[in-house]
């Protein structure tokens, strides 16, 4: 249908799927969610306005979409059973966070995150976001020796801030973090633990690596990442948080619902609470650190020296190479990824002395230890500077023999 009504922009959409066939994922926030969810993505909910929350709506005719949204947040939390309350409102983990920030810091105050430079997110207090606007912010970062969190530096700083939330997350970490520690420093200083899990989630979801129920008030993630659903947010918490952080989504910080990509997330939950979800994130793991593996052997300084989930990061300082360069020349080649921050990083965010990697969306196409070790490979011989159109053709066997779904 779009076809004929639309070709111009039917033509972008086959160009995009194109790229995404004939090219590598690597990018350790980027995905391919399944056909079904799709087809969710898309469905007549699309059409429906339902401000309010399931039996409490400000639009009639929305009994079917209350039950969506029920059976969502009924399948978030029998993938974190021990978590009270879902709300799988948020449109994205961005709103997430700065929807739970909101009702728990309140206006002015005090939160408590990792910086940016460090591997934090943007929505967690960086000047340029409204959270660094809106909260008073202090943030932590990584020893630069190791790369690991400085445990001690969050507990000295918060010991002097006095935060209101602390947020034990990031964006590109590529270790498990220890939310009993931060469990710990947050009742200290009376503070809520916000935990950010948009990276680790689907791991988590599976119990391939541990998570932080038990220890922190709240979760936010995004639903697109490692848990591989539709683009979107998610908030879980205690019964006891569950009215300040409902109404600071609805109608704090968003109007009506994305109810179409309710429904994806119900059925992307549902997928995630399958056993060949366990063995698809069991598959990322185990990717993740054979390439960092390969990687290292290749020659590459991986930060932490190896990881525990489904992300590596690359120290390039050495090699002659920025991040700039070789997210420029994979692209040619035909992988996909990105340019990072390394802890101490002397350059800016636009060239870096590092990238990242992920092994979410490659696995959810079928590679396995040999296609990650041929990747390594290729990307090794980037960094040394080979002519990254010599190398096409050995990434576009490994996109042949393992199509996008
Ligand atoms: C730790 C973390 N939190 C929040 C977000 C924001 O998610 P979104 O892009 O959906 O706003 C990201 C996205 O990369 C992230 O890595």
């Amino acid at each position: 249908m779009l076809d004929a009504q639309d070709p111009e922009l039917a033509a972008l959409l086959e160009r995009e799927r194109q790229r995404q066939t004939r090219s590598l994922t690597l990018i350790a926030s980027e995905n391919h969610c399944s056909p079904a969810v799709r087809e969710a993505c898309s469905s007549v909910l699309t059409d429906k306005y339902a401000e309010g929350y399931p039996g409490r709506r400000y639009y009639g005719g929305c009994a079917i979409a209350d039950q969506v949204e029920e059976l969502a947040a009924a399948r978030a939390l029998r993938m974190f059973p021990g978590m009270a309350h879902a709300n799988v409102q948020p449109h994205s983990g961005t709103s997430a966070n700065w929807e739970v920030l909101s009702a728990l810091a309140g206006s002015g105050g005090r939160i408590l995150g990792v910086a940016l430079a460090e591997g934090g997110h943007l929505s967690h207090g960086h000047p340029v976001s409204h959270t660094g606007k809106m909260f008073e912010v202090e943030q932590y970062g990584t020893n630069h020796e190791t790369g690991l969190i400085d445990y001690d530096s969050v507990r000295d700083l918060a010991r002097k801030f006095r935060p209101k939330v602390l947020i034990a997350g990031a964006s590109s970490y590529p270790r498990e973090l220890d939310y009993a520690v931060f469990a710990e420093i947050a009742r200290e200083v009376d503070a809520v633990l916000l935990a950010d899990i948009a990276h680790p989630a689907g791991l988590m979801a599976a119990g391939v690596i541990g998570s932080p129920v038990g220890h922190a008030d709240v979760l936010t993630m995004t639903t697109h990442k490692t848990l591989r659903g539709p683009r979107g947010g998610l908030i879980l918490c205690s019964e006891e948080l569950r009215k300040q952080i409902d109404s600071s989504v609805f109608p704090g910080g968003q109007g009506g619902p994305l109810m179409h990509q309710i429904a994806a997330k119900a059925v992307a939950f549902a997928e995630a609470l399958a056993p060949e979800f366990k063995t698809y994130q069991q598959a990322v793991k185990d990717n993740a650190a054979h390439l960092a593996a390969c990687l290292a052997e290749g020659g590459m300084k991986i930060v932490t020296g190896g990881t525990d989930t489904h992300m590596v990061v690359v120290d390039l300082r050495g090699t002659g190479a920025t991040g700039a360069d070789v997210e420029s020349r994979c692209f040619e080649a035909g992988i996909s990824l990105n340019k990072n921050m390394v802890p101490g990083d002397p350059e800016s965010p636009r060239v870096t002395s590092g990238f990242r990697v992920g092994t979410a969306a490659a696995t959810t196409r079928g590679l396995g230890k040999d296609q990650f070790a041929e990747l390594a490979s290729i990307i090794a011989e980037i960094v040394r500077g080979t002519d990254p159109a010599s190398l096409k053709a050995r990434v576009a066997t490994l996109c042949d023999a393992h199509p996008a779904p």
